[in-house]
């Protein structure tokens, strides 16, 4: 387990093994800086001034043993020009910092990294980033590598050095948070990275069933197949019925806010391995499918935040789990299912399964009559041709939440696009055969999905993340990625007037 904290007293004096400070490319030291080289009889002027310090955005140098300094190692950061300095640069220097400080095995880092004076860069945020970047940065991933084990990181203990008695209370307020955020991110993390042999329908019940036994506020329902059919649930069955795997439908309750205060309702896609079914995909990279419950995991990873954080608001996740395999039982294309709403659904692809899992899903979150529902899923290729990896798509029948979670993304640096969704994109959906199909040509296959669900959620205020980019890295990088867990928890978080 890591530890912050905020401790008084000079740099110089600080007891950490590694203390890291912020350079901006100017030609002033900054004022922690200047403190420090007073200390140090004017040895860092003298390097500066040498060029040899870094002043580039992340670029890091490592100093040992200077003269006055109590840390063996001085890490110089380089924070880049001042003016361009917001956010996600802050986030950016404290990343570098860490990633040096991880790799030469320090096990106290001290933090004082320049933070010029800025909202958007307060104390609060200030503490959360701190412990959110320190979690993500000690993340390893959960492999099955049978050799000897690599040395778990040596850093125990960072500490946020030069807070003033003003800033305290923010500070150690953002770090919490932050940590509970990291939390829920490294539990998407490693729900994705696992197998689909191992992270089944069951297994993901199993998981909200353990957050629930962890939290007291957390009450958890899970529907087993013939309860799913006693639901109608008939387009979620539709895909499940290919696979052995059986399916599960699962229902988690957190009540924070006052009893009757209308919830929050996550819906999340949890296929844990996805074929494409009778419609097979293509071999190459089919393995990453593996990643098609990131959704669902970002349901649990939300709910897990909000409950650690005890935050004062009502919110409910809904998960449909299931697998998506081809085989003699399986949904033929032209196959036609009975929604929950009563819809009939032309199943002309049945790689198309996200949506049908999700129409039942938001089906459910009716009975809720919700603030708000937001779902989460990888839900296309498309989506990653029009944003690529960077941003998750952000579909809704109202503007104002659309907005609401595009301003909550760019605030967690878990960014998010809006895209448009009009009544032209439903069209492409006719069907000869029932109510509707579940495909739409190949021409704004982000947004077709969106409307898709669209004609599921009327009467609600509903918004959809396709976060099928964002999610996961493939090649060398190949992993989970913790979004949009950050997302969810700002947009949480800002409606409980936490943030
Ligand atoms: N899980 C996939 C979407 C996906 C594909 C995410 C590749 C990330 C990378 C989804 O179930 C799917 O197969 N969607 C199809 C929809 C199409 C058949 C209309 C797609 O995107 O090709
Ligand atoms: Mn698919
Ligand atoms: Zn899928």
């Amino acid at each position: 387990m890591i530890r912050f904290d905020t401790p008084t007293g000079r740099l110089a004096s600080q007891p950490a093994d590694c203390l890291a400070v912020g350079l901006f490319d100017e030609d002033a030291l900054p004022d922690t800086v200047r403190t420090l080289d007073s200390a140090t009889g004017g040895r860092l002027r003298a390097l500066r001034a040498s060029g040899d310090l870094p002043v580039k955005l992340g670029d890091t140098q490592l100093l040992l043993q200077l003269p006055g300094v109590r840390a063996r190692r001085v890490l110089v950061v380089g924070l880049g020009k001042r003016a361009d300095f917001n956010r996600r640069a802050w986030r950016k220097a404290i990343a570098a910092a860490l990633a040096a400080c991880i790799k030469g095995r320090s096990t106290h880092l001290a933090l004082a990294l320049e933070r010029p004076d800025s909202a958007a860069l307060n104390d609060y945020y200030f503490g959360r980033a701190i412990a959110d970047l320190t979690t993500s940065a000690l993340y390893r991933i959960n492999d099955q590598k049978s050799g000897r084990r690599p040395q778990p990181p040596a850093l125990r203990r960072v500490s946020v050095a030069g807070v003033d008695a003003t800033a305290r209370a923010a500070v150690v307020r953002g770090l919490t948070h932050g940590a509970a955020i990291g939390g829920g991110q490294s539990l998407l993390r490693d729900l994705g990275n696992l197998p689909a042999n191992i992270c089944t329908p069951r297994y993901l019940a199993d998981q909200a069933r353990a957050i629930a036994r962890a939290h007291r506020s957390v009450r958890v329902r899970i529907f087993d197949e013939a309860q799913i059919r006693r639901l109608k649930m008939g387009c979620l069955l539709a895909v499940s019925r290919g696979s052995a795997e059986p399916p599960r439908f699962i229902v988690l309750e957190y009540k924070g806010g006052r009893r009757n205060a209308p919830p929050v309702v996550l819906v999340g896609k949890g296929v844990t391995f996805d074929t494409g079914g009778i419609s097979l995909k293509d071999p190459a990279a089919m393995d990453e499918m593996k990643f098609d419950m990131c959704g669902a995991g970002s349901v649990l990873g939300a709910l897990q935040v909000a409950a650690e954080l005890k935050l004062p608001l009502n919110v409910v996740g809904l998960i449909a789990a299931v697998e998506n395999m081809p085989g003699s039982r399986a949904t033929k294309p032209g196959d036609i299912a009975t929604s929950a709403a009563g819809k009939t659904v032309e199943i002309l692809n049945t790689d198309a399964e996200g949506r049908l899992i999700l129409c039942d899903a938001l089906h459910y979150a009716r009975r809720y009559e919700p603030a708000a529902v937001v779902d989460i899923a990888t839900l296309t290729g498309a989506c990653v041709i029009a944003l690529g990896h960077h941003f998750t798509g952000v579909m809704a029948n109202d503007d104002a939440l659309a907005a609401e979670l595009v301003r909550a993304g760019a605030d967690a640096d878990d960014r998010a696009w809006q895209l448009p969704l009009t009544e032209d994109y439903a069209e492409q959906l006719r069907s000869n055969f029932a109510d509707l199909a579940n495909v739409a040509g190949r021409d704004g296959g982000a947004i077709t999905a969106g409307a898709f669900l669209g004609r599921f959620t009327q009467g609600m205020r509903w918004a959809h993340l396709d976060i099928a980019g964002t999610a996961w890295l493939s090649g060398a990088q190949k992993g989970g990625t913790g979004r949009p867990v950050g997302l969810l928890a700002e947009f949480l978080l800002r409606r409980a007037g936490r943030a």
